[in-house]
């Protein structure tokens, strides 16, 4: 594919992203199905709760990472840059957009240098596994490099790809290419979903490959589906409609995830309040992930309605850990929780296994 072409699809994405129709319509993440116990004693003060986590070496001050989205063109350019600013001056970790116009256009890489103005971010970079199982460990680590990133996520995709224009349809060897990242790469590298969520098998293969992090963009906020589909025509669009809410539900995904024994996991796909972001922990992630939602709102209103947005989403998190009797992030994964049927329902798909005997609490 040209360069011209990449570019072209990359603004379109960010385009049906910020005013599209992209959202899952039926399917949910499931996180509403978690209710977190009241504590009417919380024996706390509000200013003294600990939401600090750290993740591949760097401290965050706040447990979100601005989830992978853009890189490429001069337009991402701009948006990576106040993503930098914004996760810099708010101790969160922010994730590039993938990096495969990097692969072919030198001039590529100015879109996706953050790190000057965010010395202290955890930044991670991405690329694509189709893409990852043709280049050479060696080239893959001078991706990292080059944009001083601390970790490397390799993104899965397959549905969109099934219903993207002129998308891959060969993925054969993914879980290889995961095998030899990991021995070979040097840095963590983060198994990352883009909104379909990861099952208990694939979870449980990710594990055998030796994958220890996870970012599972589960179901129930951005469809990649509903966004291909929207470009594509014919029988790809009819594909399109037909599975726009496939998937499996972030809730779900952070539970497989955690009883597959991964390290780190990254609660992203539909995560839209404090709220939601303390159940995610309360599942096991040791952070959650936001995408679109912080997309809509810069590209909308700007920087500083962002950040106005981005203390209301603080404050929400907060206000939850105190009410659930938590001062620190292990106490809030620790926290009691009521767990709706339509969640349990899912979580049976995982039962069966030993791990799970073992170690899950939900
Ligand atoms: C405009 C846009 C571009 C994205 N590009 C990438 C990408 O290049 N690599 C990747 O791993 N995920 C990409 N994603 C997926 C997100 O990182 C995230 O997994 C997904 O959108 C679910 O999160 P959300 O519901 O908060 O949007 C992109 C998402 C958006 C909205």
């Amino acid at each position: 594919m040209q360069d011209s072409d990449i570019r072209r699809r990359k603004d379109q994405h960010l385009d049906l992203a910020v005013s599209g129709d992209v959202a899952f319509h039926e399917t949910t993440t499931l996180l509403e199905q978690v209710r977190l116990v009241h504590d009417a004693l919380p024996d706390r003060r509000l200013e003294d709760l600990d939401t600090s986590v750290e993740l591949f070496g760097r401290p965050l001050r706040f447990p979100l990472i601005i989830a992978a989205m853009t890189g490429g063109s001069a337009r991402a350019r701009q948006i990576n840059l106040r993503l930098a600013q914004i996760a810099q001056q708010r101790g969160y970790g922010l994730g590039l957009g993938s990096q495969r116009p990097m692969l072919t256009d030198p001039d590529a890489a100015a879109s996706y240098r953050v790190r000057e103005l965010a010395p202290d971010v955890l930044l991670l970079g991405n690329i694509g596994v189709v893409q990852a199982r043709a280049l050479a460990t060696s080239r893959l680590r001078a991706l990292v490099d080059q944009v001083g990133a601390d970790a490397l996520c390799v993104h899965m995709n397959p549905a969109q790809e099934l219903v993207q224009p002129g998308g891959d349809t060969d993925f054969r060897a993914g879980a290889d290419t995961f095998a030899r990242l990991v021995a070979e790469l040097g840095l963590p590298v983060v198994a990352k979903e883009t909104g379909c969520g990861i099952a208990p098998h694939t979870a449980q293969r990710l594990h055998h490959a030796g994958v220890r992090h996870v970012d599972v963009s589960g179901a129930g906020g951005t469809s990649w589906v509903a966004i291909e589909a929207q470009r594509a025509t014919g029988g790809q669009a009819a594909l399109g409609s037909l599975l726009r809410e496939w998937g499996v539900p972030t809730a779900a995904s952070v539970v497989f995830a955690k009883n597959s024994g991964m390290r780190t996991i990254i609660a992203t796909g539909g995560v839209a309040t404090g709220l939601d972001a303390a159940r995610a922990i309360a599942l096991g992630a040791d952070a959650f992930g936001m995408a679109r939602a912080v997309l809509q709102v810069l590209e909308r209103e700007g920087m500083e309605a962002t950040h106005r947005w981005l203390d209301e989403l603080e404050r929400s998190f907060r206000a939850v850990m105190l009410l659930a009797g938590a001062g620190s992030l292990p106490e809030l994964q620790r926290c009691p929780r009521v767990i709706g049927a339509r969640l349990r329902s899912w979580l049976r798909l995982d039962a069966g296994h030993p791990r799970r005997r073992r170690r899950s609490r939900t």
